[in-house]
């Protein structure tokens, strides 16, 4: 099903962001979203509820992606808007026009990302930013920070020492290399060894702003947090201005002032850079502009997303092809009927089915997906058929993620560590911006 430039995506009934608020939206009280804790709520009946991503977008005050800038997005850049944008996985956005823009005028810009290193192996809800942001990279054709929160995980969990971080991140950076970055066109740094010179004084110019009244209210904080986690929060938001990395921007300040990034992430990062346009524009830097994807459920169902300390609600990069059969067929949460027999009768609920959820996140082929979403909610695929399909899906996907990490080695790690000049191209054709 292949969808005409400049039409609005195709797959509109299979857009998750919008999917999941229909199941349960009125009683959806208690949704909590943050860096730390994400959960929609439950109802009377203590039954765990979706996240609601249309109330996040308004509470947040994001903006949808709506049709008009996916075309926009596909006439300016020439590519078909990726998978998860025509599937609402990647939903809303905040300022991808001024980003577009730029794009369009071949001015400057960077991407910008990051991760916060709490496992030995990252699992499938972390690949799913960090693919789109490579697909970024590829069509844009721009440098790309990406950033180890070691210190944030250190500060923020009582079970993480020092030398686990350090650990982490190590066995971390490799999981992000075998997503195919460009290494001529990515830095990837660790806090602990990259904040001091310019990056540090952006870090203090943040904090010496952002107060404590504030990061409560956004993050849900108290007096018992620690100051670390705090402080924290001027350290991720630095590293969204061009000036902190002279080694790719050049030392002119007020050059490098002017280049803005784009940070793509779940939504449950937005807090920490709606602080940081609060301030940027005070600063006389540019504001970032975000991009943000919905979570990938846990395997337990929609209502949390999946996470790396919680074991069972994730399959990790690292788990072997019998792991993700017995997870998906022991835990994935099913939409099937209770029985055969019902399921025949009244059909599967793609909309809370986990299986298919991991499928809209991975099965690349639109019309395979629609073929399975109809027979299921049909009844005519039964639930085993598809934990089946998912599973092979997930199989391929991670062993040929595994093949990729296995050719990483210390010295490619360490180059894209490097603090060195990136190359990039940007747009070839750039336009002049019409006069006005
Ligand atoms: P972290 O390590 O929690 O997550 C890394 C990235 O994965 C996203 N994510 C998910 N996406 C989909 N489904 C899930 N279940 C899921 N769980 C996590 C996160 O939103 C993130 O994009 N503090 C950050 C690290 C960081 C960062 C950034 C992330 C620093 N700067 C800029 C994004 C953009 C963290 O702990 O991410």
């Amino acid at each position: 099903m292949a969808d005409e430039p400049g039409q609005p995506p195709a797959l509109t009934n299979l857009s998750l962001a919008e999917q999941a608020p229909e199941v349960e939206t009125k009683q959806a009280t208690g949704q909590i979203v943050t860096p730390f804790d994400v959960s929609g709520g439950v109802d009377e009946s203590g039954k765990l509820l979706p996240v609601d991503y249309n109330k996040l977008v308004q509470q947040f005050g994001a903006s949808p992606l709506t049709p008009d800038i996916l075309e926009r997005f596909e006439r300016v850049t020439g590519h078909r808007p990726h998978r998860y944008m025509r599937r609402g996985i990647v939903f809303s956005h905040r300022d991808l026009s001024k980003i577009l823009d730029c794009h369009e005028q071949g001015k400057p810009f960077y991407l910008y990302t990051g991760r916060g290193p709490s496992s030995d192996s990252m699992h499938l809800g972390h690949t799913g930013p960090f693919e789109f942001t490579k697909w970024l990279q590829d069509v844009f054709d721009v440098p790309l920070v990406i950033m180890m929160t070691d210190d944030e995980k250190f500060m923020h969990s009582q079970k993480i020492e020092i030398e686990d971080a350090k650990r982490y991140t190590k066995a971390n950076v490799r999981d992000i290399i075998a997503v195919g970055f460009d290494m001529k066109k990515t830095f990837i740094f660790s806090d602990f060894e990259f904040v001091g010179g310019a990056f540090y004084e952006n870090i203090c110019r943040l904090a010496k702003r952002i107060t404590i009244n504030q990061i409560r209210g956004t993050f849900g904080f108290n007096d018992s947090n620690n100051i670390g986690e705090f402080h924290f929060c001027a350290t991720q938001s630095a590293t969204a201005f061009a000036t902190s990395f002279p080694h790719i921007f050049g030392n002119d300040h007020k050059k490098a002032a002017k280049i803005p990034c784009l940070i793509p992430c779940a939504i449950d990062q937005d807090p920490y850079f709606r602080q940081c346009r609060d301030y940027a524009e005070k600063m006389k830097y540019k504001k970032p502009s975000l991009i943000h994807s919905i979570f990938l459920p846990a395997l337990q169902g929609p209502g949390s997303k999946m996470s790396a300390s919680i074991d069972s609600s994730a399959i990790f990069m690292n788990d072997t092809p019998k792991k993700i059969k017995d997870k998906i067929n022991k835990f994935a949460f099913s939409g099937g009927g209770a029985s055969a027999e019902l399921h025949r009768e009244n059909g599967g609920n793609t909309k809370v089915d986990v299986p298919f959820q991991y499928l809209t996140f991975f099965l690349e082929d639109d019309e395979e997906l629609e073929r399975i979403r109809v027979s299921y909610e049909k009844g005519e695929m039964m639930t085993g058929e598809l934990k089946k399909r998912c599973i092979e899906e997930l199989q391929a996907y991670v062993v040929g993620f595994q093949e990729r990490r296995g050719k990483v080695t210390d010295e490619i790690v360490a180059e894209y560590m490097r603090a060195r000049p990136l190359e990039w191209n940007g747009n070839p054709n750039p336009v002049q911006p019409e006069k006005k």
